[in-house]
C-alpha cells in the first residue's frame, strides 16, 4: 500500500516535460506511417490538410488533455471523476447514442462492434464521465500489443544490421528475410518482451528519475540520427524525385477522405485520445505555461514527421524502390534502399534507421503504459514498481498474441474464428485489428469524450483559469490585435475583441467533437464520401 499523502511527483522543468511529451507523440506514426500517408493522399496538398488538422484539433485538445491532468494532478479515471460531478445530460445522451448505435450495428451483423459500442455504453450509464478515464486504461494494452510487435522487430533489425544479416539485394529476399523473422515464434517474442522489458525498466524509475531523463538523453539522439539518415538520403543522384514527391501540392487529389485521414494520423501523432498526455499533464506544476508547451509539442510532432519524410522518401526513390506502406516500407524497402546506394555502408545505415525507430517507439511505449500505471498508483493505490510490473506483463502477454500471429493466423485458430466471427475480418491478423481498432474506434472516442468534457461538462471557464494559472495573459490578447502586432496597444482591448481563449472555447465546444463524430461515422462505415 501506498502512504497517505505522499507529494506527488513533478516534472523538473519545462523542459523535461515537453521533451517527455514530444518523445510520446514522435512514434512510429511519424517514422512509418506519416510519409505514406501523405504520399498516397496527395503529397505537399495532404500537408497542408495536416497541418490544418493538427492547428485547430489537434491543438486545442492538446491544450484539453494537459489541463485536465494539471488541474486534477491525477491519473485520467481520478481525474475526470474529480472534475466533472458524476453523470450529466450529455453523458446520458452519449449512451443512449451508443446504444442505439449497437442495435444498428447488430442488425447489419458486425456483431463485434455492436457488442464494444454496447459495453461501452454500459460503462458509461454507470460511470458517466469516468468513462473517459476507463478507456484511457484499457486503450494502452491495444496499442502496446502491436507496439511491442513492432519495437521488437526493431532491435532485432538494428542487431542484424549491425552484424551484416541485412545484406540482401533484391525485394524476394528482404521479404524472406522479414518473413522468416517475424514468423519465427522464439526470436520475434523474445525481442518483444526485450522491448517491453527495456520500456518498463524506464517507467521503473518514476518520472523525474526515469521518464524526464530518459527523454532528455534520447530526444535530442533522436535528432541527431534522423538528421544523419536526411544528408545521406538527400544527397544522392535522383534524390530529388523523392522530394518532390513529398512537398509538390497536387490539389486534385486533396478529397474529403483526405479531410478524415489527415484527421486520424493528428490524433495518433499527437498521442491524444487516450489519456498519455492527461497523465503527463498531471505531472505538470502550475508555474508552467500550458499554451507554448502544447505549441512546442505539435510543432516538434509536426517537424519531425517531416523530417521522416525527407529521411525515407528521397533514398527510397533515389534507389528506384516502390514506396510502399506499412512494415514492408521499414522492414524490407528500407534496408534494401540502403544496400543499393553502393557505399558498402548499407549496414551501418540500416543499423542507424532502426535505431532512430527504436528509440521514437520507446519514448512513445512509455506515455502509452505510464497511463496505465499512474491509474494503478493514483487510482488503486499501488506501489509505483508493483504497478509497472503488472502492466508491462499483462501488455506482454498480450502482444505474444500479436507477435505470433503477424504471418500465421492459424496459430490462434480458437482466438482467430471468435474474431472473424465478431469483426468479419478474415485475412487480418490480430496485429493488424489491434492496430485498426485502437486507431480508428478507441483514439477518435476519447478524443470525442475529452472535447465533449471540456466543452460542455467541466466548462470552458475552468479550463481557462488552468490555462492562465502558467502565466498565460496570451489567452486573453486580442488575437486580431496580435496580428496586426498591436498586442500592447490599450485601445485593441475591447470587450468585443476575439481573443485567443474564445477561440480556443469555440474549437473545443463544436469543431472539435463534430469533426471526430464525422470521422467515427466514416471509419465504420455509415458516413461514405463518395
Ligand atoms: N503518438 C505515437 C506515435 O506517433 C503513438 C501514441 C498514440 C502514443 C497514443 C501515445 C498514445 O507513434
Amino acid at each position: 500500500m501506498k502512504e497517505k499523502n505522499q507529494v506527488r511527483e513533478h516534472w523538473g522543468g519545462s523542459l523535461g516535460f515537453i521533451l517527455a511529451a514530444a518523445g510520446s507523440a514522435i512514434g512510429l506514426g511519424n517514422l512509418w506511417k506519416f510519409p505514406y500517408v501523405t504520399g498516397q493522399n496527395g503529397g505537399g496538398a495532404f500537408i497542408l490538410v495536416y497541418l490544418l488538422a493538427v492547428l485547430v484539433i489537434g491543438f486545442p485538445v492538446m491544450v484539453c488533455e494537459i489541463s485536465i491532468g494539471r488541474s486534477a494532478q491525477s491519473d485520467a479515471i481520478s481525474a475526470f471523476q474529480k472534475l466533472s460531478t458524476g453523470k450529466s445530460g450529455v453523458t446520458h445522451m452519449l449512451g443512449l447514442f451508443l446504444m442505439l448505435g449497437a442495435c444498428g450495428l447488430f442488425c447489419f451483423g458486425k456483431y463485434g462492434l455492436a457488442g464494444i459500442f454496447f459495453l461501452v455504453a454500459l460503462v458509461i450509464f454507470r460511470f458517466g464521465w469516468a468513462t473517459v478515464g476507463i478507456l484511457s486504461v484499457v486503450t494502452p494494452f491495444f496499442i502496446l500489443s502491436f507496439y511491442g510487435t513492432v519495437g521488437g522487430w526493431t532491435i532485432a533489425y538494428f542487431f542484424k544490421g549491425l552484424f551484416q544479416q541485412l545484406n540482401f539485394t533484391d525485394a524476394a529476399s528482404a521479404e524472406q528475410t522479414f518473413a522468416t523473422f517475424a514468423d519465427s515464434f522464439g526470436p520475434a517474442v523474445f525481442f518483444q518482451l526485450l522491448f517491453m522489458g527495456i520500456t518498463g525498466s524506464v517507467i521503473w524509475f518514476g518520472i523525474k528519475n526515469g521518464i524526464e531523463l530518459a527523454s532528455k538523453f534520447l530526444m535530442p539522439l533522436l535528432l541527431v540520427f534522423i538528421l544523419i539518415l536526411i544528408m545521406r538520403s538527400v544527397t544522392l543522384p535522383g534524390a530529388s524525385a523523392g522530394i518532390s514527391y513529398l512537398l509538390t501540392p497536387d490539389f486534385s487529389q486533396i478529397t474529403p477522405h483526405s479531410f478524415l485521414a489527415a484527421l486520424g494520423q493528428a490524433f495518433f501523432s499527437l498521442s491524444l485520445g487516450m489519456g498519455a498526455i492527461i497523465t503527463y499533464g498531471s505531472y505538470l506544476d502550475s508555474e508552467k505555461n500550458i499554451l507554448s508547451s502544447s505549441l512546442m509539442i505539435i510543432v516538434a510532432d509536426t517537424f519531425f514527421a517531416l523530417l521522416a519524410g525527407l529521411a525515407i522518401f528521397p533514398a527510397v526513390m533515389a534507389m528506384g524502390m516502390e514506396p510502399s506502406a506499412g512494415a514492408g516500407l521499414a522492414f524490407q524497402v528500407m534496408p534494401l534502399t540502403f544496400n543499393s546506394i553502393g557505399d558498402h555502408l548499407g549496414w551501418l545505415w540500416s543499423a542507424i534507421f532502426f535505431f532512430l525507430i527504436f528509440i521514437a517507439a520507446l519514448t512513445s511505449a512509455i506515455s502509452i503504459a505510464e497511463g496505465c500505471v499512474t491509474c494503478l498508483i493514483d487510482h488503486f493505490r499501488f506501489r509505483r514498481k508493483n504497478a509497472v510490473f503488472w502492466t508491462i506483463l499483462l501488455a506482454s502477454l498480450f502482444g505474444v498474441f500479436c507477435s505470433i500471429s503477424v504471418f500465421n493466423w492459424n496459430r490462434l485458430p480458437a482466438l482467430q474464428k471468435a474474431l472473424v466471427w465478431a469483426f468479419g475480418a478474415s485475412d487480418n491478423s490480430l496485429f493488424d485489428l489491434m492496430d485498426h481498432f485502437s486507431s480508428n474506434y478507441l483514439l477518435p472516442l476519447g478524443g470525442l469524450g475529452i472535447s465533449l468534457f471540456v466543452g460542455w461538462q467541466w466548462g470552458m471557464r475552468h479550463a481557462l483559469t488552468e490555462l492562465r494559472k502558467g502565466g498565460s495573459e496570451v489567452t486573453d490578447i486580442n488575437f486580431f490585435a496580435l496580428l496586426a502586432g498591436l498586442k500592447d496597444d490599450p485601445l485593441s482591448k475591447g470587450t468585443h475583441s476575439l481573443t485567443l481563449s474564445l477561440i480556443l472555447g469555440i474549437l473545443i465546444r463544436f469543431i472539435s467533437p463534430i469533426s471526430v463524430i464525422l470521422v467515427f461515422l466514416y471509419n465504420i462505415g455509415w458516413l461514405s464520401l463518395k
